[in-house]
């Protein structure tokens, strides 16, 4: 458990973790990594077995697939006995604490709109567009989300080999873009050998600007939160973190998926 917090508990000017906000949320390798306690960002609310199968497999169906550092975690986590997994998602249950009633109320919301039928169709869900996206910006975020993301966010097919619907994205609803600029800079990348979901990565194909306003329209469209501040810089920030990243490292980001066989929950 204090291996969790040396990431998701906030640290102090000297670098120490600030004990009065345990999990209240921290950063590693330029990602966020979420608060884990009542100031949670996840539009559906965590339970101990959504963290249990989040930690042993990688993914949860209502929350996506773990990425960036925390995919380190799941592998280094696969070695750990299921009882032991089990024992941590109780104790971090715990920590979320019982949900209040508007975020209930949120998560309803969420699970309802993504529950809307898809039509896998990118031309038909551009007509569908924000129902707030009124400047520009939104208009050319939602012709591109259209074009490069409905087709896989949108479909029919499971996860985690689809994309989960960004209602539900933690990243989406969280109060610092960050982790959805790393995610369409990123992508996620093919693993060797193995059937595994992938994402293209866009930082080749997709100026700052098309960025900057994809999340514009992502925010308005799939959260319940207030537009997001700083988004031109936490591009720039995270395109040259990536950047660097990608000079350093021999091999791309590894993702370990576990999916259960067929007809298991
Ligand atoms: C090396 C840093 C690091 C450590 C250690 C770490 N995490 Fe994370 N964690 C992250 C990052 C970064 C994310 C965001 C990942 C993403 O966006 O997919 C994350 C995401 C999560 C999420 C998803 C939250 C959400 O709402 O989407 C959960 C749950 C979580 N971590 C639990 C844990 C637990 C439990 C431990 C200890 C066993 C742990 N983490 C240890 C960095 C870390
Ligand atoms: C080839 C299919 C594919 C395309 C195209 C694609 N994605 Fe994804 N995306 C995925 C898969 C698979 C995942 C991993 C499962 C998950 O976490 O949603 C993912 C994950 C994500 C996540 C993380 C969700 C979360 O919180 O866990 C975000 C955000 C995202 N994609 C945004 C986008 C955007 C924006 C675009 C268009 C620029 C896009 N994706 C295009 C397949 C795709």
């Amino acid at each position: 458990m204090a291996h969790c917090g040396a990431c998701h508990t906030p640290r102090n000017a000297l670098g120490a973790e600030r004990t009065a906000a345990t999990f209240a949320g921290g950063e590693a390798e330029n990602w966020v990594a979420y608060a884990l306690n009542a100031q949670s960002p996840a539009p559906v609310p965590w339970t101990a077995d959504a963290l249990f199968d989040y930690l042993r497999n990688g993914w949860q169906k209502d929350h996506g697939v773990a990425r960036g550092p925390m995919a380190e975690v799941v592998n280094n986590l696969s070695s750990v006995d299921a009882d032991d997994v089990r024992a941590i998602a109780i104790y971090m249950a715990g920590v979320f604490g019982p949900p209040s009633p508007s975020r209930i109320q949120n998560a309803e919301v969420a699970r309802t709109e993504a529950a809307q039928p898809r039509s896998g169709n990118a031309q038909a869900s551009s007509s569908t567009s924000a129902p707030n996206a009124t400047t520009p910006d939104d208009k050319d975020g939602a012709a591109i989300y259209a074009a490069a993301c409905a087709s896989c966010h949108e479909t029919a097919r499971a996860l985690p080999y689809a994309g989960v619907d960004l209602h539900l994205s933690t990243g989406i609803s969280a109060p610092d873009p960050r982790n959805v600029a790393n995610t369409i800079l990123y992508g996620l990348p093919a693993r060797d050998g193995e059937r595994s979901p992938i994402m293209p990565a866009f930082a080749a194909s997709m100026t700052d600007t098309q960025i900057g306003s994809l999340l514009a329209y992502l925010r308005a469209r799939f959260s319940q939160q207030p537009a997001w501040s700083n988004v031109d810089q936490t591009i720039a920030v995270a395109r040259q973190a990536q950047a660097a990243f990608l000079q350093t490292a021999a091999e791309p980001p590894n993702i370990t998926i576990h999916v259960p066989p067929r007809g298991q929950p």
